[in-house]
């Protein structure tokens, strides 16, 4: 694996694999890699070859008092695992060679990022944006890998990709879960004993709503109410959002339709983590729904 530094290292070697007529496959990560990274990888390496990997703890995606600073960064680690999965290369840029001084250029992308994390985390999507959209230009993918965890910030790059016309396909991947159902995820590491105990309340709250769909509950607002329940009943669960939205426009809904999100956020102490369900209407069946955990 070659490890790569700067930006235009890196769009050299992304100029020449085009040029040769290879099909570049993207996973942008910020690190702390874990099961979740690497099926994106794994999917990109069926697909692609070369396949490019990126580190970079964005600091423009996290608020002032987020975690920015204590976010992990086992970057030798997360260098072996990559070696072992055989990536071609990794583009570790520093933040000094993503936004040198004087950068003024932010990219945003409205309606879709004002509810759920964008209402929780102010400005996170205009970071995410800006720094992907940056990321997509330097390494020229043919497809990008990105995880259904982060249902929203797929929905958000999809329509970003759409809207200025980007020369990148979004795959979006299930998402990667524990034995026991914790969605996986670099901030699961902040997570004492008890609370790893407890943050199977997200996966636990999200089958219970699978359960009431399957028995036929087509109430949004009653599954809502279900899982809030759920949450609440766990002494160190506090929800963030419960909430069931289409899957396109990222409305909430009333009643269960053809695609739709079942999202939470639930800080677990101090940790905030997030996880969804995706309910589609199986085709052709009229009222029934496939629940994809
Ligand atoms: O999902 C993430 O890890 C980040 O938001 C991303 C897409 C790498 C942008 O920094």
């Amino acid at each position: 694996m070659e490890a790569i530094f700067t930006v235009e290292w890196m769009k050299q070697v992304a100029r020449q694999a085009r040029a040769e007529g290879r099909l570049i496959g993207f996973v942008p990560t910020m690190g702390a890699l874990h099961e979740g990274h690497l099926s994106l990888v794994r999917a990109a390496r069926q697909q692609c070859q070369p396949v490019v990997v990126s580190i970079f703890v964005n600091p423009k995606q996290f608020g002032p008092s987020e975690d920015f600073s204590k976010y992990p960064r086992p970057i030798e680690a997360d260098r072996a695992v990559l070696e072992a999965q055989r990536v071609e290369f990794l583009f570790a840029p520093t933040p000094a060679e993503m936004y040198p001084d004087g950068f003024r250029t932010h990219v945003s992308v409205e309606g879709l990022t004002e509810r759920l994390e964008g209402r929780s985390r102010p400005g996170h999507f205009r970071g995410v944006t800006t720094v992907v959209l940056k990321l997509l230009e330097i390494v020229q993918p043919h497809l990008a890998y990105f995880g259904r965890k982060d249902a929203q910030q797929a929905r958000v790059i999809r329509q970003m990709v759409r809207d200025l016309n980007l020369d990148t396909e979004i795959v979006v991947c299930p998402i990667v879960r524990e034995p026991d159902g914790l969605a996986m995820s670099s901030r699961n590491a902040y997570l004492k004993p008890d609370e790893r105990c407890a943050a199977t309340v997200l996966f636990r709250a999200l089958g219970t709503a699978r359960q009431e769909i399957a028995a036929g509950e087509r109430d949004a607002v009653r599954l809502v109410a279900a899982m809030r329940k759920l949450i609440d009943a766990e002494p160190l669960a506090t929800a963030d959002y419960v909430e069931i939205v289409d899957a396109d426009t990222f409305e909430p809904v009333s009643r269960l339709r053809r695609g739709c999100l079942g999202l939470l956020a639930v800080f677990i102490g101090t940790t905030r983590l997030i996880d969804n369900m995706l309910v589609e209407e199986v085709e052709d069946s009229g009222s029934s729904f496939r629940v994809s955990l």
